[in-house]
């Protein structure tokens, strides 16, 4: 049981997923946790009452002026009394209201009134998650501290349309949750992952790129969150999901890389797996490049290096205490390995051997040598999900 004595408030907003709180309540509390939940007016068309108290064991709150009601505890105890308050589903409504400090009912006051943590599982029609309001009331919720899990692609129950908008399922909830509260090794952690390759822009139809694929940076994200650790993973275009329970800000280029992993520090760790672009074009093209006729050149591309996202972080007013980064090596592994760590401010490099033939490159499997002041340690060949099992660990250790 990984949230044995642990108290969640799960608020619940009016949409059809709100059926799906009915297994998310029973899970919480199959790991030990205990339920209290506040229904909006809405959720009540949906879900009734009777069968929220009955799965959680307790009274459920609706209302914010329940004078007469002798068990009134009141938005402000009701919010501080939980370890951590769950909105599912986060509604278009009370992500506004959140967002815009709105506070005309019970669940909106318990919300402004908390001082805990509040982890969002937003469920809604496709349009209305990407129409500009709710992506501007998401980002400020982001920047405000709330946490999120989905929603996730999927078809809508009410129209069949399909897109992003699914309320994330309650077993990824939970893991979100145990990854705030739970009693893993690294329960309490805050830990920065970045993943991907970025992609560098030359004009609006082109880019630079290269083959990094994010699996061995999010299965990482992964293995950290499974430990406990609370992870925020940068990661740039990839074709592989969020890592559940994992807070993700997807971002295109090096420069907004750089930009969203110093606005997530402090950290206590940070573990740099994105291959990122070395160099960019100075100025993108704002129009399609055409072909000239009659040229006998082709266009020159004028190229300058982009910031290095592991040397900032490692040389940083607020250095987490352990920086891990990555070396994509086709000569000299060791050697090269060696002089990154120095050069870039780390205290483990992964060196990685990424010459034609080895398929690490988008591949499922790694073989990687760890340098730190310990030393080399030669891992054999495995999966990229067992070299994140194992540096996770590593991680573990050297953060105990
Ligand atoms: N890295 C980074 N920002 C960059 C370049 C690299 O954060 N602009 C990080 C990578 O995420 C990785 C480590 O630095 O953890 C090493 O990346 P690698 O591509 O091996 O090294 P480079 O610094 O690009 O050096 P070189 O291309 O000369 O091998």
């Amino acid at each position: 049981m990984k949230l044995q004595s642990r108290k969640i408030l799960l608020i619940i907003g009016g949409g059809i997923a709100a059926y799906k709180v009915l297994e998310l309540i029973r899970r919480l509390r199959d790991e030990g946790a205990s339920v209290r939940c506040v229904m909006t007016a809405a959720a009540q068309q949906f879900v009734t009452p009777l069968s929220v108290a009955t799965l959680s064991a307790d009274r459920v709150f609706t209302d914010l002026f329940d004078r007469n009601d002798e068990h009134d505890v009141g938005h402000i105890r009701l919010s501080r009394e939980a370890d951590l308050i769950v909105v599912a589903p986060a509604t278009a409504d009370l992500m506004s209201k959140l967002a815009n400090g709105a506070a005309n009912d019970l669940a909106s006051a318990v919300l402004l009134a908390t001082d805990k943590s509040v982890l969002m599982a937003p469920a809604m029609n496709p349009r209305m998650w990407n129409h500009p309001a709710t992506r501007r009331n998401r980002a400020t919720l982001v920047a405000d501290g709330v946490s999120f899990v989905g929603p996730n692609r999927g078809e809508m129950a009410e129209s069949g349309e399909a897109g992003e908008g699914r309320m994330a399922e309650p077993v990824e909830i939970v893991a979100a949750v145990v990854a705030r509260l739970g009693s893993g090794p690294l329960s309490g952690k805050k830990i920065i992952v970045t993943s991907g390759p970025t992609h560098e822009p030359i004009d609006p139809v082109r880019y630079i790129a290269n083959r990094s694929s994010g699996k061995q940076g999010h299965a990482i994200a992964a293995a950290l969150v499974r430990l406990g650790a609370e992870v925020r993973l940068v990661t740039g275009p990839v074709a592989i999901a969020d890592p559940a329970g994992v807070l993700t800000t997807h971002v295109e280029t090096a420069a907004e890389m750089l930009a969203a992993v110093e606005s997530t520090l402090p950290a206590d760790g940070a573990v740099f797996v994105a291959a990122v672009a070395d160099w960019r074009v100075v100025e993108a093209a704002s129009e399609k490049i055409k072909k000239q006729p009659g040229a006998t050149e082709p266009p020159v591309l004028h190229m300058v290096e982009n910031p290095d996202i592991l040397a900032t972080v490692g040389h940083h007013a607020q250095r987490p205490k352990l920086v891990v980064g990555f070396a994509a090596e086709t000569q000299d592994l060791i050697t090269n390995g060696r002089k990154k760590l120095e050069r870039k401010g780390a205290d483990i490099i992964v060196a990685n051997d990424v010459s034609t033939g080895t398929g690490t490159m988008g591949g499922d499997r790694n073989r990687v040598t760890l340098l730190s002041a310990n030393g080399a340690d030669e891992w054999p060949e495995l999966g990229k999900d067992e070299v994140a099992e194992r540096l996770a660990q590593l991680i573990a250790d050297r953060l105990a």
